[in-house]
């Protein structure tokens, strides 16, 4: 019987299967942000919106990833599986995380982790600009404006993080979601 994953189980999980050390803030990033997201359109549900961001990469050192993306999301179903911990929307919230998958964000739950991903490594890459490299040096205004330079953190899916509107909240406030939630554990993620 699978029963629904809490935080520590899912912390515990997530270490067990992911060692790489910038693996891991890049998962902690994305639970802030979920978190903040869910405080503005899901507050019953702000832990279980968090471990979904905490698990989206779960098999990032398990799948294959490399030679076929298809298999990242999928084998992070088979892990929870195999673990006891399956629950569908959580499985289905990570197979959204990457279309490449097969699975499309249909739920604000799927939105909101397929934006949250791409934003944790493009608010990432504009604090990397400043000379102190924090994340509190960047200003909403910068994140915009380096949006629309495409050759900037190419790889940040500008039309994954697009989707966080589907979710009815604006790219603008998800900008201050995403700093803010981002702040919240700076020490953590070493920004
Ligand atoms: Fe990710």
């Amino acid at each position: 019987m699978s029963k629904r994953i809490n935080r520590d189980e899912a912390y515990n999980l997530l270490h067990k299967y992911v060692k790489g050390e910038n693996y891991l803030t890049h998962s902690y990033a994305v639970e802030a942000i979920m978190r903040g997201i869910a405080k503005k359109i899901a507050p019953e549900e702000v832990e279980f919106w968090g471990i979904c961001g905490l698990l989206h990469d779960l098999d990032e050192e398990t799948c294959d990833w490399r030679n076929d993306m298809s298999t990242h999301g999928p084998v992070s179903v088979e892990i929870l599986e195999k673990e006891g911990f399956y629950d569908k929307e959580l499985c289905d919230a990570i197979m959204a995380h990457n279309p490449l998958s097969g699975k499309i964000a249909k739920t604000t739950l799927e939105y909101a982790v397929l934006a949250a991903d791409p934003m944790s490594g493009f608010v990432k890459a504009v604090a990397q600009i400043y000379p102190d490299k924090k994340l509190a040096s960047v200003k909403p205004k910068s994140v915009k404006k380096r949006f629309k330079e495409e050759r900037f953190a190419r790889g940040a899916n500008r039309q994954y993080m697009m989707a966080i509107e589907e979710t009815g909240i604006s790219y603008d406030d998800f900008i201050l979601i995403a700093l803010e939630s981002m702040r919240e554990i700076s020490d953590e993620i070493g920004l």
